[in-house]
């Protein structure tokens, strides 16, 4: 499965800190944004990814994460001109996922829970059609809003609706199979003109084939678009660093745990990091798993 980070957009509930960085890159406590998305994927196992941006902000982007060899990733770029809209991403990136299954995920969204990777092997495992994820929320019309039945099945998909029917927001990583490119070249740009994620979730849906998958309580998922949200991500991550002496989305630690490199190698990355506290626990995770 191949993946895809959307990491473009224009971050204007951010202004004025996205006017010259993309949000994409601005720090959530330790690390920069993508670093979350980014090991949600390594996770799931998917080591071929796509990150999409702005064209003024693939240069940074490439500065920063390379061709993703020494993650034991492999890593390419490209331009979305334009915000037109998320499922756009599987036109950008038709050629990456060549007829494969694939998974997207938003720029800006952290998830952290117990157990998560065995629900990303087991979503990936059980894949027909797609697998999207629910989670609870206190402001679901910001949302595109799942409706299950009594039995937990996926039942309805709606847009930010006015008169929500439940509380379960989908949140922004999706599983596709290998029919989703030709799924959004039939999309039509909705009255904001952009090529909605919703209506592809929905195309499968009609056919009886979108799973949803709940993230429940013991489970976070924030995204970080507006300052309140950005400064709370970031307590989020300090309060849990701080107190269980971990890191989470630590690239280079979930790298060298998922054996994408070698302890030596692993060590050699937090070097180049040791004036920082991040490096050094780097530094600590390769000589400890090593
Ligand atoms: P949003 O938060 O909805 O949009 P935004 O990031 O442009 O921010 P704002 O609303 O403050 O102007 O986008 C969600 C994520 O999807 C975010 O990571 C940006 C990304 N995105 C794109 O990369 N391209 C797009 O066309 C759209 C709609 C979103």
């Amino acid at each position: 499965m191949k993946g895809i980070i959307l990491a473009g957009g224009s971050g204007t509930r951010l202004h004025p800190i996205t006017f010259a960085t993309s949000k994409q890159l601005i720090p959530i406590y330790d690390k920069p944004m993508i670093y979350y998305p980014l090991s949600v994927l390594m996770l799931a196992g998917i080591r071929e990814i796509l990150i999409i941006s702005t064209p003024a902000s693939v240069p940074a982007f490439r500065t920063l994460l390379g061709d993703g060899a020494h993650l034991g990733l492999d890593l390419t770029y490209a331009e979305q001109r334009e915000p037109a809209g998320i499922a756009e991403a599987f036109l950008i990136g038709e050629d990456h996922i060549r007829g494969g299954p694939c998974a997207l995920i938003l720029g800006d969204n952290l998830f952290h829970g117990v157990n998560f990777y065995a629900t990303l092997a087991r979503s990936r495992a059980e894949l027909d059609g797609c697998v999207l994820f629910g989670y609870p929320v206190t402001d679901p019309h910001r949302y595109g809003v799942a409706e299950l039945d009594a039995g937990g099945k996926l039942v309805s998909i709606t847009e930010k609706p006015a008169d929500p029917r439940s509380d379960c927001a989908i949140t922004g990583l999706y599983l596709y199979d290998d029919r989703v490119a030709g799924i959004a070249r039939e999309l039509r740009p909705s009255p904001r003109g952009e090529l909605e994620i919703t209506d592809v979730n929905r195309a499968y849906l009609d056919e009886g084939r979108a799973a949803l998958v709940e993230l429940g309580r013991g489970f976070t998922w924030l995204d970080a678009g507006t300052q309140e949200s950005l400064l709370e991500a970031g307590q989020y991550v300090q309060i849990l660093e701080r107190r269980q002496g971990v890191r989470i989305a630590c690239i280079e630690e979930i790298a060298l745990r998922m054996g994408f490199i070698g302890a030596q190698e692993c060590a050699e990355l937090g070097a180049r990091m040791g004036n920082s506290a991040y490096g050094r626990y780097v530094i600590d995770v390769a000589r400890s798993l090593g």
